[in-house]
């Protein structure tokens, strides 16, 4: 086998990652290999399989094979194996952590704590493992015992984007395991190394070979074949509207069940009765944290005319502030870019707005100044007197680039919260409480933060309204997701009623 496990103190040297299929590192089909960039230093330090339509088939094999005793096993077995899972991954969690950021340039800050909490998740749906209860229903019919099972659904296909690799991994693998289903994995082609490391953790929790299995390339080819597989019952997708719609169209051929989760242009609306201090924090939150480069980036200040020019000025201080630079130091607040096509496409919407006629009062472009090393890194970006019909209040940049619209009535502000094909998260400053409920009804959108903003737990479903998806992940009703429900009838004396009719 060529994989080696990677270490931090590797930097430099090439790490050449396999399949994970069956609880054994593959070498793919094809016999070559992709390279995979960090961003901030743009080497190249590992070499990705570069699977295809042959290297899925053995995973999806490799997963039918583990999937009748694993959706057998005790539940509460499972939940343990889950729970031992969380253990190990409280472990490693800096190591994989520092493998993302080598090769999504997000802060080890942020990482960090996001693969420290997924070990949560685990936890969470272990215990809700046993506690997957049918219901004794009552029927209108005589002589009738009916109840419901919920079953696996079996093998769930899980695809996966490059800016949270493992958290995003973790919100489909916890509830789909809990369940009794098994896994084949296809992560984003730009950071695979870290879910590959993760596969290593399953067998040592001691989870039979084949439950997870990961097959690394491209979406075209790798994503597709998995989509098309018929022995998947299901795609669970988080990414961009368009490849989702194209699953969702290969999908409905076989009927198959979709989760999509596929980002948004999410209003953060600040009313003249806001903490503005704590608005301004939330704003910039929502928009230069991560670089910008979240599902759930505020990218639409929505605020109050009365209060613009004041806030604009404390949100400058702030923004203008923030230090731009390698991803792994603490001191850092914004990293780069985290692959070449996202930075081109950052720096055209800046230039699109510009065309539009927004105003420019931060940024505005690459940034090549102090801290920046490689050739991705782009300036912490704002642009006022966005009109909501602009194209950089439409569409998904994925960057750190703000647009600030104005508006003058609560009423303008739902308006302009809702005009847009996303619902995914939206923000409300208020502090008044009948307003606070008013927004919370009236906006259509998965997750509506007052107050605050970027908060999630697996406690809590998370999800999309529109265009923003369709399912949800987190809280107890996500791990419905991953099952189907079964009406059973038994009939309590043997049943010899007229047969031509329904009974
Ligand atoms: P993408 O949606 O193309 O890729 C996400 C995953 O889907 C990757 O693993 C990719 O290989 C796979 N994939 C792509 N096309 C597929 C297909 N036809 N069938 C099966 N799998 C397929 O996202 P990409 O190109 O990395 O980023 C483009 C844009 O997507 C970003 O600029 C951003 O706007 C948005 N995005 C949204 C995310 C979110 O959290 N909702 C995460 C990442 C990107
Ligand atoms: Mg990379």
């Amino acid at each position: 086998m060529s994989a080696a496990l990677a270490s931090p103190d590797r930097i430099g040297e090439r790490v050449v990652y396999d399949h994970h299929i069956g609880g054994a590192r593959v070498p793919p089909a094809s016999g070559t290999r992709f390279e995979s960039r960090n961003p901030y230093t743009g080497e190249v330090w590992a070499e990705i399989a570069h699977g295809n339509a042959a290297d899925v088939d053995r995973a999806v094999a490799a997963a039918s094979a583990a999937f009748p005793s694993w959706s057998r096993m005790q539940p509460s077995a499972r939940g343990r194996l889950l729970g031992r899972l969380a253990d190990l991954i409280v472990t490693q969690a800096d190591r994989l952590a520092e493998i993302e950021v080598r090769d999504n340039g997000k802060l080890l800050q942020e990482m960090a704590s996001q693969t420290r909490y997924i070990a949560e998740w685990y936890r969470y749906f272990g215990g809700l493992a046993d506690k997957l209860e049918g219901s004794v229903i009552p029927t209108d019919k005589a002589d009738i015992f009916n109840y419901t099972r919920y079953e696996p659904l079996g093998v769930i296909g899980m695809i996966t984007p490059w800016n949270s690799p493992l958290l995003l991994l973790t919100w489909k693998l916890a509830p789909a395991l809990a369940a009794g289903n098994v896994a084949v994995i296809k992560p984003s082609e730009f950071t695979s190394a870290s879910t590959l490391e993760f596969m290593e953790l399953f067998a040592e929790a001691g989870f039979p070979a084949g439950v997870v299995n990961t097959v690394t390339g491209f979406g075209h080819d790798v994503g597709a074949a998995l989509v098309e597989h018929p022995d998947v019952k299901k795609i669970a997708f988080t990414g961009s509207d368009a490849s989702g719609q194209k699953i969702y169209e290969a999908a409905a051929r076989q009927i198959k069940h979709v989760t999509l989760e596929l980002g948004g242009k999410s209003p953060n609306i600040v009313f003249e009765d806001a903490d503005l201090e704590a608005a301004v924090l939330g704003v910039v939150s929502g928009i230069f944290a991560a670089t910008g480069q979240t599902c759930i980036a505020g990218s639409r200040l929505v605020l109050q005319r009365s209060i613009h020019d004041r806030f604009v000025d404390e949100l400058l201080k702030v923004a203008g502030a923030a230090r731009i630079g390698d991803p792994m130091l603490p001191m850092t607040n914004v990293g780069p870019v985290a692959t070449k096509p996202q930075y081109d496409k950052v720096v055209e919407y800046i230039e699109i707005a510009k065309r539009e006629g927004a105003t420019c009062v931060l940024g505005g472009g690459p940034y090549r100044g102090e801290g920046a090393r490689g050739d991705q890194f782009v300036a912490p970006t704002i642009f006022t007197g966005v009109h909501n019909t602009m194209r950089i209040a439409r569409e998904e940049v994925f960057g750190p680039v703000l647009a600030i619209i104005p508006f003058d009535t609560e009423e303008e502000a739902y308006a302009i919260a809702n005009d847009t094909a996303y619902g995914l998260g939206a923000g409300v400053w208020t502090s008044d409480i009948g307003r606070a409920f008013r927004a919370s009804e009236q906006i259509q959108a998965g997750t509506v933060w007052v107050n605050t903003y970027r908060a999630l737990s697996y406690t809590s479903p998370f999800g999309g309204y529109k265009r923003s998806g369709l399912g949800r992940e987190g809280g107890l009703e996500s791990i419905k997701e991953y099952v189907q429900t079964k009406s059973v009838w038994i009939s309590t004396r043997p049943d010899k009623s007229y047969p031509f009719v329904m009974k």
